[in-house]
């Protein structure tokens, strides 16, 4: 998950990294009161998850409370590469003497972490890298050993920052590198790391990636959540712990196994060719225990789905037999009740697939049909999904 500069901002907080005074908000009004508070000048920055917000007019500086308005009013609202600016970070303006680059990664290919510095910050680091690579260091860190204060130095040394700095650095950088250890962080980057006219180190943009992995032990990151950004849909399945992406079609998946669930989406939109066109309206994995409950709670995802017309329910009984999802099934549509209104077309499989057609057969719900083969069901659910 990528989080956004204000928030990167609070794990810098948390964990010491000297940064500048700032708040965040959605409102115009607010971001003045915020720059009286701090009461001297401020930058006032466009909060979006993509690069280059200053040569796109997001980041603007203000001397005064006044200034701050007229520019959070300008850019709230203004679109940069399609992200459309909602938040506002008003923070203290520092005075900058060099503008320095910093970043920690995980380094795929060479199986470790790498630190980058940069003497040259402020402008993209893809540009460094391609125009002067001698001034970007880049770093392999041990993953036992991390990055002490001495190494933290070195690493600032080898990005060729002044002498004077290097002590200074090295204690913002070690931070940082904790910043990357202790939140499970995929990518930690700084630019500008600035150098002000008494020699501060601070870092005054933050662009923090979370590993969603490490969710688990990370409790608190859940509030960095984009909720504004995310389809309402798969918010609720992700509530309930399904594997679920939201499509565009008509007939709405339910599968379980990612593989299974992959070669349906394949097949109801070789089906749907026949039936004009009709498509997969989404995916989704109930994976191995389809009980009831799961059962209700992906169809009720999936029939909430106003593109939905039919829906295809694709199982392949293993541990989890047939019966059981039939009976999942069953008792899915009771819990459901009048909300399940669109036909289901049902095709079981595999271990226990007589007893669960036998169960869905005697059930006999108006809404259900039931299909002997994957072919015929991703047919039968696209025919009925083009008949609406
Ligand atoms: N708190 C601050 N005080 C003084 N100057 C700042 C402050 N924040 C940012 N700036 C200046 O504005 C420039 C751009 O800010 P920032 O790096 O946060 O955005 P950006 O690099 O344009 O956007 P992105 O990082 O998304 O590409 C910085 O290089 C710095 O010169
Ligand atoms: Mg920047």
């Amino acid at each position: 998950m990528d989080l956004f500069e204000y928030q990167a901002k609070e794990l810098f907080e948390k964990h010491g990294v000297p940064s500048s005074k700032g708040r965040v908000t959605d409102n115009a009004d607010e971001a003045k009161r915020i720059a009286e508070e701090i009461g001297k000048p401020v930058m006032v920055k466009a909060q979006v998850k993509v690069g280059g917000r200053g040569k796109a007019g997001g980041v603007k500086y203000a001397a005064n409370a006044d200034e701050a308005l007229t520019h959070a009013q300008n850019i709230l609202g203004l679109d940069i590469k399609g992200h459309v600016v909602k938040k506002l970070l008003v923070a203290e303006a520092k005075d900058i003497a060099e503008e320095y680059y910093i970043s920690f990664l995980l380094d795929r290919t060479n199986r470790t972490y790498l630190a980058m510095c940069s003497v040259e910050g402020g402008m993209e680091i893809e540009e460094v890298a391609a125009t002067k690579p001698d001034r970007l260091a880049k770093v392999a860190v041990d993953a036992v050993k991390g990055v002490d204060l001495a190494f933290a130095r070195s690493i600032a040394e080898q990005g060729h920052l002044p002498a004077e700095v290097l002590d200074a650095a090295a204690v913002t950088i070690q931070k940082l590198w904790e910043v990357f250890v202790s939140e499970d962080a995929l990518l930690v980057e700084v630019n500008p790391l600035v150098r002000t006219p008494d020699d501060q180190i601070l870092a005054l943009d933050g662009k923090v990636t979370l590993d969603a992995n490490a969710d688990f032990r990370q409790p608190g990151h859940a509030e960095f959540e984009d909720k504004d950004a995310t389809d309402p849909l798969e918010l609720k399945a992700k509530e309930n712990d399904l594997n679920y992406v939201k499509l565009d079609g008509a007939v709405g998946i339910i599968g379980n196994g990612a593989g299974l669930v992959m070669s349906t989406l394949d097949v109801v939109a070789y089906a749907g060719e026949k039936h004009g066109g009709v498509k997969p309206a989404n995916f989704l994995d109930i994976g191995g225990g389809a009980s009831a409950e799961v059962m209700a709670a992906g169809l009720d995802v999936i029939l909430n789905d106003e593109q939905v017309k039919s829906v295809f329910v694709n199982v392949f009984g293993g541990i989890t037999a047939c019966d059981a999802v039939a009976n999942g099934i069953v008792g899915a549509l009771q819990t459901l009740g009048d909300e399940a209104n669109k036909p289901l077309v049902v095709r079981l499989d595999g271990n226990k697939v007589e007893e669960g057609r036998k169960i869905l057969a005697d059930a006999a719900h108006p809404l259900v049909t039931l299909a002997a083969t994957m072919d015929e069901g991703a047919d039968k659910a696209a025919e009925l999904a083009s008949a609406k």
